[in-house]
């Protein structure tokens, strides 16, 4: 094959497609010729990023989802192949940090809600199993098809405060590798599964965590910076390159990965 990254036809779902990295994600793989479908809660400005997409001539349709509703997963799994035939591929982008589950900086484990830090395991890792276990499914049937799930920092290191999340996404970077072993052993290891590891983005999970309402950094946000050697938050549009690596032939031999891509804040000591 000449074009390793060839995505063109490629049927791409992104769960959480209308956050900000999703959307950023959607609007990038259907520039290059993906048909990308936005799974999110909000239809308004779904169907509105949706439409954004195919007035620029690329295309994308947008499905209301709960990523913890298994009906309404296979619902949209029968929308998608009733207006594409097929999944090539699925991104997990759906979840994030949730306040009620952050330990103030003042407080201690013991202030921690329990009801709280099972809402965040759940959508994190029980959202990404669930969308998982009904969009492999056309997968085996076709024999090929490539998976990405959202893990994070906090999966390598646990950070301060948000012990649900880190302790999700710990399961999610988990989750991926016997995932890659079960598909690729008992199916065919033409259905990939990895995950991708952002560093610090600003959006609306951690945009209170890492800013003041003023858009100055809270210490939290400038520990961050310190300890990113690019000394610098992520552009949404940098996780781009690598999902599209990992959903195309570029990473035919790659399975069960956590690709970090964080500015270097993973590889930093002092
Ligand atoms: N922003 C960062 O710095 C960062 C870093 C590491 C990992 N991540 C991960 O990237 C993914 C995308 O997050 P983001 O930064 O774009 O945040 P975001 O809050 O903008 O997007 C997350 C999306 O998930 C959706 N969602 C939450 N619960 C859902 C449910 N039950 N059903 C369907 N959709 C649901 C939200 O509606 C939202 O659109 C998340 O998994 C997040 O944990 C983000």
């Amino acid at each position: 094959m000449d074009n390793l990254f060839d995505i063109k036809g490629h049927v791409v779902v992104i769960t959480g497609g209308t956050g900000v990295l999703g959307r950023e994600i959607g609007a990038y793989l259907a520039r290059q010729g993906a048909k990308v479908v936005l799974l999110g809660r909000n239809e308004e400005v779904g169907a509105r990023l949706a439409d954004d997409i195919v007035r620029q001539g690329h295309e994308a349709i947008f499905l209301k989802t709960d990523v913890m509703d298994v009906a309404q997963v296979e619902k949209n799994l029968d929308e998608v192949l009733a207006d594409y035939g097929r999944v090539d591929a699925l991104l997990n982008a759906a979840g994030g940090n949730m306040p009620g589950a952050t330990i103030a900086p003042t407080g201690t484990f013991f202030d921690l809600k329990v009801e709280e830090f099972e809402r965040v395991l759940n959508v994190n890792l029980t959202g990404t199993v669930i969308p998982t276990q009904v969009f492999l499914r056309p997968m085996v049937e076709a024999g090929r098809g490539a998976i990405v799930n959202f893990s994070s920092m906090a999966a390598f290191r646990p950070m301060t405060r948000v012990c649900g999340y880190a302790a999700a996404k710990a399961g999610i970077s988990n989750f991926t590798a016997f995932l890659a072993n079960e598909v690729a052993t008992k199916f065919t290891p033409k259905i990939r599964v990895n995950a991708i590891a952002p560093g610090f983005f600003l959006t609306n999970q951690n945009r209170a965590l890492l800013t003041n309402p003023d858009g100055s950094l809270t210490p939290r946000g400038e520990d961050v910076i310190r300890q990113t050697p690019f000394k610098r938050f992520g552009r949404p549009e940098e996780l781009c390159g690598t999902i599209h690596y990992l959903i195309s032939e570029a990473s035919a031999f790659v399975t069960g990965t956590v690709a970090v891509v964080d500015g270097g804040f993973n590889a930093f000591a002092m």
